[in-house]
């Protein structure tokens, strides 16, 4: 049996869960190859830190060897940081070996180029574990981008900040306290602000936007805001009209452009986010004639992120080019902006309100249920400038009474 030669670039959570996963499962492997699949070298970055490596695989600190070995078809890459990852890749790409990366903040940057270089080289790219772990979440847009056209995707995309907001909310404790939770969990890393500021979650969200939409917003136009904001005390009073905070990524076709978002909003128990609590992911893809699937599972951890490398290996083997991987079928939604919507604004003075915004009810000291646009919203920020406001996502079953309840001084 012809033999598929791998190298695993990085060692640590994910290089060393591939690196088992090819060992446990090989015979399903060459069953579906046809081929056995040998893990050939592994690159590390610190030669002392001991490792369980079998003494025949190649272990090295340089790269230019991995580079320069006899049969090499498959590189996993698993380290950190764009660099030098994003070169590595480059170089692999065009020496013809496939690619598979798991590396989000790199791919969010230059996974285009990368894209483009596999397709003139012949070559294919996997980045399957770069979005929501171990959630199959590329390889079911490639399979529904055949026919559907997506409209709109959202997710939860962070595990850490989902820990840490089902943790203020369950134990009523502060940020602070569930942040240090998720770290002595290993859930967040000593440095949280990739997590907890919402970086992770962009990035994960501008690679979606390319494979689903074919472009990105630009950046800097993205509203971005992570969950260091959101206090447990303002969490309770959601809480007494049915209400969830979540950290949520969306993503939406208006036709001309595409919009995105990551940051905190409000769900009901119809929301189909309202139960993914944890360290838990989950997608929900609404396109034109399957409407919405939701896809739920770990975004991180060892053997998941081994679980979306190891089909991403089976997928690169199996497919001649990149180009299958840059599918691009959309349909379009009205501009979001002008939608109306509820909304929980906190900070709100009600007697100085437009007469655009409907108060619905207010449900703490400042805090009110409105009804209102995003502009419309917008507008009220430039009068009212210390108010902050929560989209109330989904099918909202207010368990609000009427407008005549909202004491309007
Ligand atoms: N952890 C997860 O669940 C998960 C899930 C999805 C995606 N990812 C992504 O996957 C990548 C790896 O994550 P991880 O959790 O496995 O990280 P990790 O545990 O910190 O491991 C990183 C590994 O990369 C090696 N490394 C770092 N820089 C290197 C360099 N310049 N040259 C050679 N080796 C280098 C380190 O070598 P030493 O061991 O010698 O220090 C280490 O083995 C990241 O980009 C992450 O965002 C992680």
């Amino acid at each position: 049996m012809s033999v598929i030669k791998v190298a695993i670039l990085g060692f640590g959570t994910v290089g060393e869960g591939v690196y088992r996963t090819i060992q446990s499962h090989s015979d399903e492997l060459s069953a579906v190859l046809g081929k056995k699949v040998e893990v050939a070298a592994i690159l590390i970055k610190n030669k002392d830190r001991k490792r369980n490596i079998h003494d025949e695989v190649f272990v090295t600190t340089n790269f230019e060897e991995i580079l320069q070995l006899p049969q090499l078809d498959v590189v996993v890459e698993a380290i950190v940081d764009k660099e030098p990852a994003f070169t590595y890749l480059k170089n692999v790409i065009q020496r013809g070996c496939h690619v598979i990366t798991a590396n989000k903040e790199m791919f969010a940057h230059h996974g285009k180029e990368l894209l483009e270089l596999a397709e003139k080289n012949s070559v294919s790219v996997g980045f399957e574990a770069t979005v929501a772990g171990g959630i199959p979440v590329i390889q079911t847009l490639r399979q529904l981008l055949k026919i559907n056209r997506v409209q709109q995707i959202e997710g939860i995309l962070n595990g850490t900040s989902n820990f840490i907001l089902t943790e203020m909310r369950e134990k009523k404790q502060s940020f602070e306290e569930s942040l240090l939770q998720a770290q002595e969990n290993g859930y967040a890393e000593a440095n949280p602000t990739n997590d907890v500021e919402g970086f992770d979650a962009f990035y994960k969200t501008m690679i979606l936007s390319q494979i689903a939409f074919g472009v990105e917003p630009e950046w800097d136009e993205v509203e971005r805001e992570g969950i260091t904001s959101i206090t447990s005390e303002l969490m309770e009073t959601a809480g007494k009209i049915g209400l969830k905070f979540k950290h949520i990524a969306s993503l939406i076709n208006e036709g001309n452009q595409v919009k995105a978002s990551v940051k905190p909003v409000l769900v009901g128990s119809e929301h189909p986010f309202y139960h993914v609590e944890g360290v838990e992911n989950a997608v929900a893809v609404h396109s034109d004639l399957v409407g919405r699937i939701t896809l739920q599972g770990p975004g991180a951890g060892m053997f998941p992120t081994a679980s979306a490398v190891i089909e991403d290996l089976v997928y690169v083997c199996q497919s001649s080019s990149s180009k299958k991987l840059t599918v691009k079928t959309s349909s379009v939604l009205p501009n979001q902006h002008k939608k109306i919507k509820y909304w929980l604004v906190q900070g709100l003075i009600p007697h100085n309100c437009p007469p655009f915004i409907s108060l619905e009810e207010e449900i703490g000291e400042g805090i009110f249920v409105v009804k209102a646009s995003k502009d419309d919203l917008n507008h009220l920020e430039k009068q009212q400038t210390a108010i902050r406001y929560f989209s109330i996502e989904g099918e909202f079953q207010s368990k609000i009474v009427s407008k005549e309840s909202v004491t309007v001084n």
